[in-house]
């Protein structure tokens, strides 16, 4: 799908400092006080796990203050927006729209911001969900968005303390804390959240031999 938008559209190459900025200023604008804080506090988090693991800083900015971009969209809007970008919606995400924020953001990104790098957009794509097969980017915004100093859940310390040493355990254990969130309020879940943590098991995550 983004080939054939990039071919449509041409692909720039874009100062990334430059759009930060711009995004920065669009999220204080749209989000409210709270999430923008969130925001800022998964870029904290996000860039000292790019330091510790190695990704790109200037990119893994970028993803980290943009997953929320589209956060304050009610359901009507993210599928109205998903439809205008012609996002394929499921049956999990019509009946659960909030899931579909991250894939929205990821396309304001690349319409309104000119970002055409995958690894940005596929990092804000599957903030929520996670996926198969995560790249180092998709791990560090994932993980970044659930443990920044802000969040307060039980277990939160240990995953902070494991995040420090070994990024797929940590996220083995993000992942069965949301799981958890989910099951206890019967919320449905996408099945790309089953399929993120089962790669991350049978690529030999275990957090009993740690
Ligand atoms: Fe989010
Ligand atoms: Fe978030």
């Amino acid at each position: 799908m983004w080939k054939d938008i990039f071919i449509k559209r041409g692909c720039l190459k874009l100062n990334l400092t430059k759009v930060y900025e711009n995004l920065r200023n669009e999220i204080s604008l749209k989000l409210s006080e709270k999430r923008f804080h969130h925001s800022l506090n998964v870029e904290i988090e996000a860039i000292e796990l790019s330091k510790l693991y190695g990704s790109d800083e200037e990119k893994t900015k970028v993803a980290a203050i943009a997953h929320d971009l589209a956060k304050a969209f009610s359901d009507d809007e993210l599928i109205k927006m998903a439809q205008k970008y012609s996002i394929k919606i499921d049956e999990i995400q019509y009946n659960f729209p909030q899931l579909l924020h991250g894939s929205v953001a990821a396309h304001i990104c690349s319409d309104r911001f000119g970002i055409s790098d995958l690894d940005i957009l596929n990092a804000i794509t599957y903030h929520t969900t996670g996926r198969k097969n995560m790249s180092l980017l998709d791990k560090i915004i994932y993980l970044a968005d659930v443990i920044e100093t802000g969040r307060y859940f039980p277990g939160v310390e240990e995953i902070r303390k494991i995040a420090l040493k070994d990024i797929d355990n940590a996220l083995i254990l993000a992942c069965n804390s949301t799981l958890i969130y989910l099951t206890k309020e019967n919320y449905l879940i996408h099945p790309l959240t089953i399929e993120f943590r089962n790669s991350l098991l049978l690529k030999g995550g275990n957090i009993y031999e740690k």
